[in-house]
């Protein structure tokens, strides 16, 4: 099961995380309910930052906010000292709303608005990742009135293509994503951008994909990458930052490898390690160092909280446990047939007993979480508690068939606090008017 650092089960057979008995968080919150461990991820950053330090000096860690995206972490962020990136103006000002400053932010996106790229430079974005021609021109534009230089990075495509477990290099790149360096993209925008008067090429970004546990993919991005800085050297175009995106893989079920904390940082020393060499080796000089994880530093402190509603069994077939949540608070499984792992939260300290499938309550057949886990034998009113639901969760809830979207909880030290109230029926309908036709 994947008990992180700072969960365990207690005297009374009930997980506990941060020291809080979900039983008891039921108690107060309700279900269904998003748990999230800050000192697990307050451990992760500080881990990451740490590594960076000791094993490259010269950079950071920007949170990519679209994992987990409330004001709450961005302030966790803020008192960690990292960075951010941001893919969207309504994160750039929730992160803004909580006090985080937007010069540590990184603004990216395949087709950043207008009104975006107004909203972020006139507010002091630091950092914007392009990622198409037009978006020069537009940046240049809006600098012009602003009086503002705008440092930038380029979203570059390297070719590794790394899917879990599995990586491929190759030069045709089909992807909304970045300019290709092998067809020359790249170099035309750096080109482009060096002619511009108001932005400010600082540097090189990838991100060669997500929830990647073959190390090797991130070693070989890195040669790509410092080839290309190379190249650039050549042409009199200095790097000042690499940024090397996310991606790190972490445990969701089954055969997922499974990390703690030290052995992440593995991840971030291999791409430190291998960047030294490469600077070493090819004679260029030493960039500042960014990575950009979401997922490893949110997805397993959280910990989705249901109860049991109607137990369906169909004799022989399969036994249903549909819970009081789904598909509108973990869209994942009918996404992208994620897989995950639970426990009855009550009865953690019990043996599996029978093979069940937990449903969700939206009209969807689709919407299961898990099929086939074996579990204690169930009850109306037991707890799910299903692990690993920290990133791209919440992020992506919704209010479909006008459920409401679960409140975010915070634990620590035995001690529990709102990150995100409940919503009410009055918020679901907040929006809606009925007006005449004019
Ligand atoms: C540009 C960029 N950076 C960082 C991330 C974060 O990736 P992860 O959550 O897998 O670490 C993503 C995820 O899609 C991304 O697109």
């Amino acid at each position: 099961m994947n008990y992180r650092e700072t969960m365990n089960v207690n005297e009374k057979g009930h997980l506990q995380i941060g020291g809080v008995d979900c039983v008891d968080l039921v108690a107060k919150y309700s279900t269904p309910l998003y748990v999230m461990d800050e000192d697990y991820i307050r451990g992760v950053v500080r881990a990451f930052r740490n590594t960076v330090a000791n094993t490259y000096g010269h950079g950071n860690v920007a949170y990519a906010s679209k994992a987990f995206s409330c004001k709450a972490i961005y302030k966790i962020m803020k008192e960690e000292d990292a960075n951010i990136d941001v893919v969207s103006a309504g994160e750039l000002y929730t992160a803004i709303s909580a006090g985080f400053d937007p010069a540590k932010a990184y603004f990216h996106g395949n087709n950043k608005l207008v009104s975006e790229l107004e909203y972020a430079i006139s507010n002091g974005v630091g950092v914007i990742v392009v990622d198409n021609l037009e978006e020069v021109d537009i940046i240049d534009e809006i600098c012009a009135r602003y009086s503002r230089k705008q440092k930038v990075l380029i979203r570059t495509n390297p070719g590794v293509e790394a899917h879990t477990h599995t990586f491929i290099q190759t030069a045709k790149v089909d992807s909304k994503f970045g300019f290709s360096i092998a067809s020359g993209d790249a170099l035309e925008v750096i080109n482009k951008i060096k002619k511009s008067d108001n932005v400010y090429f600082r540097g090189l970004h990838c991100h060669i994909g997500s929830q990647i546990f073959d190390k090797s993919a991130f070693a070989l991005a890195v040669e790509v990458m410092t080839d290309f800085i190379a190249t650039l050297k050549q042409q009199g175009v200095e790097v000042e930052e690499l940024n090397l995106g996310g991606g790190f893989g972490v445990h969701y079920s089954g055969d997922d490898p499974k990390f703690n904390i030290k052995e992440y940082c593995e991840y971030v020393e291999l791409l430190t390690d291998t960047l030294n060499d490469c600077v070493a080796k090819k004679h260029i000089s030493k960039p500042y160092f960014m990575i950009e994880p979401g997922r490893s530093i949110v997805g397993e402190a959280g910990v989705t909280l249901y109860s049991v509603g109607a137990i369906k069994d169909i004799k022989g077939i399969r036994k249903y446990l549909a819970i009081d949540g789904g598909m509108t608070d973990n869209i994942r499984p009918a996404l992208y047939d994620a897989k995950y792992e639970a426990v009855i939260a009550n009865k953690a300290d019990k043996a599996g007993e029978e093979v069940v499938t937990i449903a969700g309550k939206c009209c969807e057949s689709g919407d299961v979480i898990i099929k086939d886990i074996c579990l204690p034998k169930a009850q109306r009113g037991d707890i799910i508690a299903v692990f690993t639901t920290g990133a791209y969760n919440y992020s992506m809830s919704s209010n479909y068939n006008r459920n409401f979207v679960p409140p975010v909880v915070f634990v620590s030290g035995g001690k529990s606090k709102y990150a995100v109230k409940p919503q009410t029926f009055e918020d679901l309908v907040r929006n809606d008017v009925e007006e005449d036709y004019q």
